[in-house]
Parts: C-alpha cells; sequence; structure tokens
C-alpha cells in the first residue's frame, strides 16, 4: 500500500527520504517520487518502478531543500507509471496521498470545468488543485487545507508543502495511518513507526479525522471541526529493529526460517510453562457467557480464523460466526449486545476488518484483536489486544504472523474452553504441552528443507495446482494455495477435500500436481480415499503428512515427512511445508518474492 514520509529538517531531505521510504517498500509500491522547497520553489523527481530508479535519478537531478515529502505509490486510480506517480503538485503545493478520494470523478470535474490544467489519471491530484483554488483565493495554507478537507469523501492520509513556506507541512489522516515525528529543532512525518525510525523515536499517532500543522518548532494537531487536541507522544519500539536479510536471499525465508523462535516467544507471553496452563492477560470477556464468537480478517489472517473455528467449536464448544472482512463490513449483521467479535491482522491497518470491527463497536460487541503491530489501528481500537510477538514482518506474503496467530488463538481457545468447563486440568495440560513442542518440530522440518527444494522443477511448469485438506487441514489448503499463488503467480486452489467430486475432480488430469495436507489423524483414511480418486484419474500427488505413504492406498509422486504431533496443533505445524512449497517455488522461477506484483503488505484501502 502506498507510503508517505516527510521531514522538516535542517538540512537537504531528499535522500533521508528515500531511506526512509526503503523501510516502506515491504508495503508493495509500483512507483515512487520525492517534492522539496529549493528557495521557496517545489520541485519533484519522480519514477516508476523501484526505488532505486528514483535513486539514480536523484543522483543525475538531484534535489536540494530542507523540507520534503515522499511516497510509494501502489496503483488504485491510473496505472503504475511515472505521470500517476506521487508528489502531485501545482505551482503552489505538492502533496502525497495514501487511500482513495471516492468523490474524485465529482471533484474532478468541477476544477476541469473552471480550467485547472490536470496531468496524471490518479484521484490524489484533485486534492492538489483544491487546494490551489482556495490559495489562490487569497486563503492562508492552514485555512485553504481545512476549507478542503471537509470535501473529500474515502479513506486518507496527506502530506503537503506549500510554495514559499520552508517551514510548514500539513498533513491529515481520515482512515489511513498517519504517524508525526518529533525531533529535536525537526519534524517529520510517516505512514508508520517504522519509516520514522531513522528520525525519530517520539511518534504520535493521528486519529481519524485528525488534521495537524508541522513547523520545525512542534505540531499543532486539530480535530475535524478544527479545534486543538492533544495525541499522546510516545517513544517507539521499532528504531532498534534491523530490517534486513541477514543471511537470507529473500525476508520471506527469514521470516520463514524465525518461526520456530517467534512462536516459541509468543507462546511464552500466553502460556505458564512452569504449570503447563495457558496463562492469558486479563480480557473483558467472560468466556462462560458467550452464546457466539464473531471472527472476521482478511487474506491469511481470516485462514487462522477460519483453523479457529474448529479450534473453538471442537475444544470450547462455542458456536462461531466467521466472515471475511470484506464482506462481513456490508452485511449488516444483526448481533446480540454484548456479544463478542474477534479481529486477525498482522498489520492492524487493513481497511476492511478496521471497518468491520468499527461496525461491531457500534453494535455494542465487545472487541478484542489480535494483532502484530501494537500501536496500528485495529489495537487502539479494541477492547483487548492480543499482540503477536513475531516482530516486523517485510515479506508481502505471510508467513511468521501466520502462525503466531494461530498461536494465540490457539491459547484463546484453551482459555475459552477452561472457562466454559469443556476443557479440564489433564486435558489443559495435554494440549499446552503439544503448544510447547511446537517450535521443536518446525525446527525440525527446516531441517528438511532439500525435500521441498527438490519439487520445484516439476511445481514451477505446473499452470494449475489443488491443495487438499480436511477438518483443520482445511484451512492450510487454502493458505498453501494462496502462498503458491501470490509469489509464483502459478493459479492454485485450495478445497476441502470431501468437496473434491462435487466438482474440482473435473479439473483432474496427469498435468495437475494435487499438494494433500493429510495428518495421520480421525480424518485420515477420508482423506486417503479422496488422494484414491485423485490417482485414479491419473493427477500427481504430493503428500504432507507423517503417516506412511502406503496407508494411503494409492501411488504417491513425493512424499513430503513431517513429524507426528497431537491434532491440535496440525495446523502450526503443516503451515510450514506449504510454506517452503510456495517459497522455493518462486524462488526457483525467479520471481519478486518479498514484493510480488500488483500486492500491498498493508491493504488501508477497500
Ligand atoms: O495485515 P493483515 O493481516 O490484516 O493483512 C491481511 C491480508 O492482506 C494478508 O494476510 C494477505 O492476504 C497476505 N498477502 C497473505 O500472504
Amino acid at each position: 500500500m502506498c507510503g508517505i514520509v516527510g521531514a522538516l529538517s535542517k538540512g537537504p531531505v531528499a535522500e533521508l527520504l528515500v531511506d526512509a521510504l526503503k523501510r516502506l517498500e515491504y508495503r508493495g509500491y509500483d512507483s515512487a517520487g520525492v517534492a522539496t522547497l529549493e528557495n521557496g520553489r517545489l520541485e519533484r523527481r519522480r519514477a516508476q518502478g523501484k526505488l532505486r530508479n528514483l535513486e539514480e535519478l536523484l543522483k543525475s537531478e538531484p534535489l536540494l531543500g530542507n523540507t520534503g515529502i515522499g511516497h510509494t505509490r501502489w496503483a488504485t486510480h491510473g496505472k503504475p507509471s511515472e505521470i500517476n506517480a506521487h508528489p502531485h503538485m501545482t505551482d503552489d503545493v505538492s502533496v502525497v496521498h495514501n487511500g482513495i478520494i471516492e468523490n474524485f470523478h465529482e471533484l474532478k470535474a468541477e476544477l476541469l470545468a473552471e480550467g485547472a490544467p490536470f496531468t496524471s489519471d490518479t484521484d490524489t491530484e484533485v486534492i492538489a488543485h483544491l487546494v490551489t483554488r482556495e490559495l489562490r483565493a487569497g486563503k492562508d495554507p492552514v485555512t485553504a487545507v481545512f476549507h478542503i478537507l471537509n470535501r473529500l469523501q474515502g479513506a486518507f492520509a496527506l502530506a503537503m508543502i506549500f510554495q514559499g513556506y520552508e517551514n510548514l507541512m500539513i498533513v491529515a489522516r481520515q482512515g489511513s495511518p498517519l504517524a508525526v515525528g518529533y525531533g529535536d529543532g525537526e519534524m517529520f512525518v510517516g505512514s508508520d513507526a517504522i519509516a520514522l525510525a531513522p528520525f525519530t523515536d517520539k511518534i504520535a499517532y493521528l486519529e481519524d479525522g485528525d488534521w495537524a500543522v508541522l513547523t520545525r518548532e512542534g505540531v499543532a494537531i486539530r480535530d475535524r471541526m478544527g479545534a486543538g487536541v492533544e495525541r499522546p507522544v510516545s517513544q517507539s519500539q521499532t528504531g532498534g529493529l534491523v530490517v534486513d536479510k541477514g543471511n537470507y536471499r529473500h525476508f520471506m525465508a527469514k521470516e520463514i526460517h524465525e518461526q520456530p523462535e517467534v512462536v516459541g516467544h509468543t507462546l511464552a507471553h500466553y502460556l505458564d510453562l512452569a504449570n503447563s496452563q495457558v496463562n492469558l492477560p486479563a480480557l473483558p470477556v467472560d468466556f462462560a457467557q458467550v452464546s457466539r464468537l464473531s471472527l472476521s480478517a482478511c487474506g491469511t489472517a481470516f485462514y487462522a480464523c477460519l483453523v479457529a473455528k474448529y479450534w473453538f467449536e471442537r475444544w470450547a464448544k462455542l458456536p462461531v460466526d466467521i466472515d471475511i472482512a470484506s464482506e462481513f463490513r456490508y452485511r449488516e449483521t444483526a448481533m446480540q449486545p454484548g456479544g463478542v467479535a474477534l479481529f486477525v491482522s498482522q498489520s492492524g491497518e487493513t481497511a476492511d476488518t478496521l471497518a468491520s470491527l468499527r461496525y461491531c463497536r457500534q453494535q455494542n460487541q465487545q472487541v478484542l484483536s489480535i494483532v502484530n503491530v501494537q500501536e496500528s489501528s485495529i489495537a487502539r481500537e479494541s477492547n483487548a489486544v492480543l499482540p503477536t510477538l513475531c516482530g516486523p514482518e517485510i515479506g508481502v506474503a505471510s508467513t511468521k504472523a501466520f502462525t503466531c496467530q494461530l498461536t494465540v488463538l490457539a491459547c484463546l481457545a484453551i482459555a475459552a474452553g477452561k472457562a466454559r468447563g469443556v476443557i479440564g486440568p489433564e486435558r489443559e495440560a495435554e494440549l499446552v504441552k503439544a503448544l510447547v513442542e511446537v517450535p521443536r518440530h518446525m525446527a525440525a522440518i527446516l531441517n528438511d528443507e532439500h525435500a521441498y527444494e527438490a519439487l520445484v522443477h516439476s511445481l514451477s511448469k505446473a499452470r494449475d495446482v489443488l491443495y487438499l485438506g480436511r477438518g483443520s487441514s482445511f484451512p492450510i489448503a487454502l493458505e498453501g494455495a494462496l502462498k503458491l499463488k501470490e509469489i509464483s503467480y502459478i493459479h492454485a486452489e485450495g478445497y476441502a477435500a470431501g468437496e473434491l467430486k462435487h466438482g474440482p475432480i473435473a479439473l483432474i488430469d496427469e498435468e495437475v500436481p494435487v499438494i494433500v495436507i493429510a495428518p495421520r489423524d480421525e480424518l485420515f483414511d477420508k482423506t486417503a480415499s479422496n488422494m484414491q480418486e485423485v490417482a485414479a484419474r491419473d493427477g500427481k500427488i504430493i503428500l504432507v503428512s507423517d503417516a506412511d505413504p502406503a496407508a494411503t492406498g494409492c501411488a504417491i509422486q513425493t512424499a513430503l515427512s513431517v513429524p507426528s504431533v497431537h491434532p491440535f496443533v496440525t495446523p502450526l505445524i503443516y503451515a510450514v511445508p506449504v510454506q517452503l512449497i510456495a517459497y522455493h517455488t518462486a524462488a526457483f522461477m525467479g520471481t519478486d518474492v518479498d514484493q510480488p506484483r500488483n500486492l500491498a503488505k498493508s491493504v488501508t484501502v477497500e
């Protein structure tokens, strides 16, 4: 998703802004740009593609100036190109924007009728022209921006600098995240604390509707009515984080390999290891009194919720409603006052998940969230937050965040089962022991990585791949297919194995690899009969299992052996093989594994 940075500094800012933008690369982007004020005049440089293209441009055509804004764009309106790259500007104002201006057609028509010279296909450019119109009518920048903000509909974060105003930047937030950074005689803005880390660790997060006037001396934050407001300044923890790949070729590989450690770290936070018990923080929810739990999320986080549905229903006898956040937010679901809604998000900024959360708050639900970015909007707007402790996830394809989400959800399901009298002390100790063993088993799979590398020659040639699983392995089949699709661009679909004969079996021939997630559990024999149906049609089966391949009763092309574990924790364990299959296939194919085409890490638009 688009990334914003801005600086009112003591020295030249262009290079600093590009460095800060590099820290936002993980969000996904297709072009980038920087604008600065040079002797009161606005100048900009923009380039399509990676930040190195912008760096090259800045070498040949440097930008001076101590005041500037920068942007990485993820296209929404208008294709990825230099003319659509931000900043957008007139002679009077330069603007960078994250989000969507929903009424931009109407605004653009109005401005075109007045002769405004548009040069891009973006929604953002209307903002530059709206502000310019106010400035040319004699308003000062602060009044001009205040005046136009209430004409903008949609979700946005904005930063603007103005011709002739070396010591001024105006920013605004409505739905998309924006943080203000405090320096010593300098001020900064950024989409998140990671972007601001090179400048400062003193951060204030703007709230929805806030806009702020920055000078080098400080910031005045106002609400949407224009009244001054205070936002707490906190010390960000991201400064010391090293955002590099270490010895790995890609962040995704590094993050896959971090899982034994970060899952262990997350478990240590939610378990009382000495007494084999769960040890959750106090929650504003008594699970004994809860009649339904509502789960909602997007993408991989949604699949974590789907696993959790199996856990809550089986181990806590708690009925679960589950929906993709982009559907839930518009369904106008009837909810019993006092119910519990749980949202899962790595970034904590996913627009659809945040909107669903706000809907639930309006319906008087207790809102819990599981997030990785603890300073995010979803975390701040929840009644209680259960953090995943996996550190920053940089690869666009979610890996360690997924398994840490599962870890927290597993602990929560045990806590709910205890509260509801379904799980007694012995069962609790058994499930906790199973969880504690997860990091060790994950490490064993990672030690067997060459087995996954051996698959890539055939998989990389496939046009379609099917993933099958039953029970809590079904969401892992879905997750495996999503991982492969997003980083290798090979078409893949996940199905509940029992659904095979209701349609997808028509796809099977000798060209289609079928990856079967089949732990040796109570459902194994059922899945084995589905494998026999595949084999009878010459499908190439890749079995991921702890069972002897002979137990399937059919020809297995490749068997990937996984440690035997308690059925409760199989989703955590089997997540790793499907990640490795996708990663090695994509790395072999040479795709942009960490920033796959068209994808964004943090989806802050709907
Ligand atoms: O930040 P979130 O967890 O809310 O993001 C949700 C999805 O956008 C995310 O999981 C996406 O599906 C990933 N690219 C999957 O690898």
